[in-house]
């Protein structure tokens, strides 16, 4: 079956390397794809944005199964577009991926059925909001409604910055119709983890475990990213809390879904905190997140076109999803200024071995070049955290180009925090 593949990122790349590995897979496509799809892939040009471009191209190439990772097509109905056209797709349709484009839809879903999370109000009028807010306790966390590239979330830790942040969401039009509705919600302490998991609406299948660093600098320090750099297994997360979380979480939020008439089918992303009350629901995203899926790919050993096959088609139950317990740890080469502006065209030096995939970079004449703010992810994995964690890091080593910045330390407060704990 040929397949076709939305987006360009280094989550593409991992998923594109993984289901190449399946025997039910013939050629795959990517729609625009990278410099590393276009080793062995064929790069289609345009946005994932262009429903209608993407439809054709799923048509005049013949492709079986078209996989939709990045969120905003997927909040845009590709999904829905594709299967009117008889297209079988993996992704949730528009009114499932409300979980992560609206978080007052996600919020609300929590709250009518009970799923544990931060409590919150939301607010449309800057006044309303302000009047909240004179009251509140700090430190208080803002969200901007939509989606808004992972940045729409303020920490305030006063009156006067939380004011700031509504202000410039519901007043200022900062994330224009995405913030025009605003959540406040509780500041919630505790270690994050993140689960994706497999869901075809009934059946749900948890992946393995694992912690982003989201912040650009060294020691959780500077701006939020999407993310540079990852760990699995996530340490914090013991047997217990993924029972407890399946229990009160995973299974209540599919149920929720399916009896609010919007069964969810496709990669779940359960962003979850580890407070002292137990785990609760930081956010949801309705897709692979990306670091995750390039920390995630290479412990994989089940099929995984099959599973996504099996997500579409309603029969995950039966599906054979199985990871190694071996651990894993990615880490993120960006370009100099990321995430703010950054230069792009600097050539890059690649390692002679060990897994890269490939996000913002293309290939000018032969030669691998930056694209983009996250370059690529350096993929490894260890009989233990520290083992894989090492290997991610001796790949990187290997990689140089003009302006390139990598977190040192990604693993490293988990591996501190566990101190003694000689099986990590
Ligand atoms: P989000 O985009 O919702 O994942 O938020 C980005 C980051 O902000 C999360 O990974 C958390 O570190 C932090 N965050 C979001 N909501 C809260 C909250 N209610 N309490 C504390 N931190 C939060
Ligand atoms: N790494 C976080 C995300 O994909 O949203």
């Amino acid at each position: 079956m040929d397949v076709l593949i939305l987006g360009s990122g280094g989550r593409e790349d991992a998923i594109g390397r993984q289901v190449r590995k399946s025997p039910l897979c013939g050629k795959l496509y990517f729609l625009p794809g990278n410099g590393g799809t276009a080793c062995y892939g064929e790069n289609i040009p345009g946005s994932v944005m262009d429903t209608e471009l993407v439809v054709r191209t799923a048509k005049e190439k013949g492709v079986g199964f078209v996989i939709v990772t990045p969120d905003d097509p997927l909040a845009a109905g590709t999904v829905d577009a594709l299967a009117r056209e008889g297209i079988k797709a993996f992704g949730p349709d528009r009114a499932a991926a409300r979980i992560e484009s609206s978080k007052s839809f996600a919020k609300d879903l929590m709250k009518r059925h009970g799923i544990p999370t931060a409590s919150y109000e939301v607010f449309t009028s800057l006044d309303d909001a302000i009047g909240y807010l004179a009251d509140a306790e700090y430190p208080i966390v803002i969200k901007a409604d939509g989606l808004a590239l992972g940045k729409g979330v303020v920490i305030a830790g006063s009156f006067s910055e939380a004011e700031d942040a509504a202000r410039s969401m519901l007043a200022e039009g900062r994330f224009g119709a995405a913030g025009s509705r605003v959540v406040i919600e509780e500041f919630l302490t505790g270690p994050e983890v993140t689960v994706l998991a497999f869901t075809d609406g009934s059946a749900i299948k948890p992946m393995v475990s694992s912690m982003d660093h989201k912040r650009a600098y060294d020691g959780d320090r500077g701006p939020n990213t999407g993310g540079m750099g990852v760990i699995a297994p996530n340490p914090y997360y013991t047997e217990e809390i993924a029972a407890e979380c399946m229990d009160r979480i995973f299974i209540p939020t599919i149920r929720a879904m399916a009896e609010e008439g919007c069964p969810f089918r496709g990669c779940l992303y359960f962003g979850l905190m580890l407070t002292p009350q137990g785990p609760k629901v930081i956010e949801y995203n309705s897709r692979f997140g990306d670091p995750e899926t390039e920390a995630l790919m290479p412990l994989m050993e089940s099929d995984l076109l099959e599973a996504m096959l099996a997500t579409a088609d309603g029969t995950l139950a039966d599906a054979d999803v199985r990871f190694s317990d071996m651990s894993s740890c990615c880490v993120v080469a960006a370009s100099g200024g990321y995430p703010g502006s950054y230069r792009k065209g600097m050539e890059i030096a690649m390692p002679s071995e060990g897994t890269v995939y490939i996000a913002g970079a293309e290939r000018r004449d032969g030669r691998l070049c930056t694209s983009g703010g996250r370059v690529l992810a350096a993929a490894a994995v260890g009989k233990t955290l520290r083992e894989a964690i090492d290997a991610a890091y001796s790949i990187i080593g290997g990689i140089s180009f003009d302006g390139m910045e990598y977190r040192k330390d990604i693993g490293r407060k988990a591996l501190e925090a566990f101190d003694g704990n000689k099986s990590l």
